[in-house]
């Protein structure tokens, strides 16, 4: 409980260096959102002024040559160093939402003459959206099930909402209000017994947690990486798609980007082998560079040690969460159990908005969920032990103190 002891966990973090590979504009700022939007690496800002001023500015249109590879090519480097996946099957595109829209349509359409999707009713709103919209279009039924907000989904109910009629289930990994992490290769192989394909979103997960997608025969897989991956806002996102599989689906957005021989132009549409087929248009180059600059630092790291620095802060967090914060009506919203949580710790408490203000007010960026939820996201790559005890010493001050009941209560601020 002694702040100490967060200097000495500090001291002997083998990826305390890793602090400095990124912008800290304001040495004082606490950042615990690194579950919404990461830091920015200093590298990227480095490559972005290279690609902005060199390749676009000065290289113009010739600059494509170089361009054009790069949503596979940092797929692959993406694929290999954090998603345990062998290359040729993730593409860098789109936004997480148009790819999970791609995947599971082409999901359906691989299992004709079957017309139930199943989710989960606290997956994350563009997921569940989506699958709405994909149900409808096609007479489909969308099935829920139900999942306890703190405790996430489990292969059991899966297994009893699926059946000879399921064709697709589409869950997240990491769930995004709890952050409980649910077991990929004990709920693939569920999905598979019933011969229905399943779709993981990555979102929170992606460099935050050790992914097996080969290892776990997952089918298909969507993520976003401006989250742990420090990509920035609206960067591209990525989607994987198991190589046995690509040959068999396709993908109901037909771009030039996913042609065979693209540049020449011919009168119809005929996909491309592989994974190139799931592209759709003209990628955005910044953002995919940005990409593999956050997948670089991350891949030095290494995601062993990435996993078991969000582990060691998450803990720590429960830890003072539990002596300081319970007594003033905080409870731990995540799940205990270390290899059952992602990289957040949520804590409820009917103020969570205001709590949520007054820690901003205090230069402690964390954010809030609906309904009274408090997500607090360390950056395995940048966030000290000294950090933890510095936020969770400021939180219990105001929650003892209640000085959150002088923010305001409309909703209106975003984080
Ligand atoms: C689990 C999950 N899926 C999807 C998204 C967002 O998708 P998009 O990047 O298309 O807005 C988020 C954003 O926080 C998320 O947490």
């Amino acid at each position: 409980m002694d702040r100490s002891y967060a200097g000495e966990l500090d001291a002997a973090d083998p990826l305390a260096g890793f602090r400095e590979r990124f912008v800290r504009d304001d040495p004082s700022l606490i950042y615990l959102d690194g579950n919404s939007l990461g830091p920015l690496p200093r590298a990227t800002q480095a490559r972005i002024a290279e690609v902005v001023g060199q390749e676009w500015g000065t290289g113009l249109v010739r600059s494509w040559n170089r361009w054009i590879g790069l949503p596979l090519g940092v797929g692959d480097m993406l694929g290999e160093h954090l998603l345990g996946a062998g290359p040729g099957q993730v593409a860098v595109c789109d936004s997480t939402t148009i790819n999970l829209y791609k995947l599971a349509c082409a999901a359906l359409d691989a299992r004709p003459g079957r017309g139930v999707i199943v989710t989960d009713d606290d997956n994350f709103p563009t997921d569940r959206y989506v699958l709405q919209g994909i149900a409808a279009e096609r007479g489909a039924e969308l099935r829920m099930i139900r999942t306890g907000m703190d405790s996430g989904v489990s292969a059991g109910a899966v297994r009893d909402a699926i059946d000879e009629r399921t064709a697709l289930v589409s869950l997240s990994h990491v769930a995004y209000r709890s952050g409980a992490l649910a077991s990929m290769a004990e709920i693939t192989d569920v999905v598979h017994r019933a011969g229905a394909l399943v779709l993981w979103d990555l979102c929170h997960s992606a460099g935050a947690v050790a992914v097996d997608l080969d290892g776990s025969a997952a089918d298909l897989a969507v993520g976003c990486t401006y989250k742990y991956l420090n990509a920035g806002p609206g960067a591209p996102a990525f989607l994987y798609v198991r190589r046995d599989l690509q040959q068999h689906l396709r993908q109901p957005v037909w771009g030039w980007f996913g042609q065979r021989e693209q540049f020449d132009m011919g009168p119809a549409y005929d996909p491309a082998p592989g994974i190139g087929q799931f592209l759709t248009g003209t990628p955005q180059i910044i953002g995919t560079v940005a990409v593999a600059e956050g997948v670089r630092v991350l891949a030095e790291a290494g995601i062993g040690r990435l996993r078991a620095k969000a582990v060691a802060l998450t803990s720590y967090l429960i830890a003072l969460a539990d002596a300081w914060l319970a007594p003033h009506g905080a409870a731990v919203a995540s799940p205990r159990q270390d290899d059952r949580r992602g990289a957040h710790v949520t804590l409820a408490h009917p103020e969570a908005w205001r709590i949520s203000q007054a820690l901003i007010a205090e230069g402690v960026i964390g954010d809030y969920r609906a309904p009274d939820r408090l997500r607090l996201g360390p950056v395995p790559a940048f966030t000290r032990f000294a950090d933890v005890w510095d936020a969770m010493d400021i939180l219990r001050r105001i929650m003892a103190l209640q000085t959150y009941r002088y923010a305001s209560p409309s909703r209106t601020v975003v984080t």
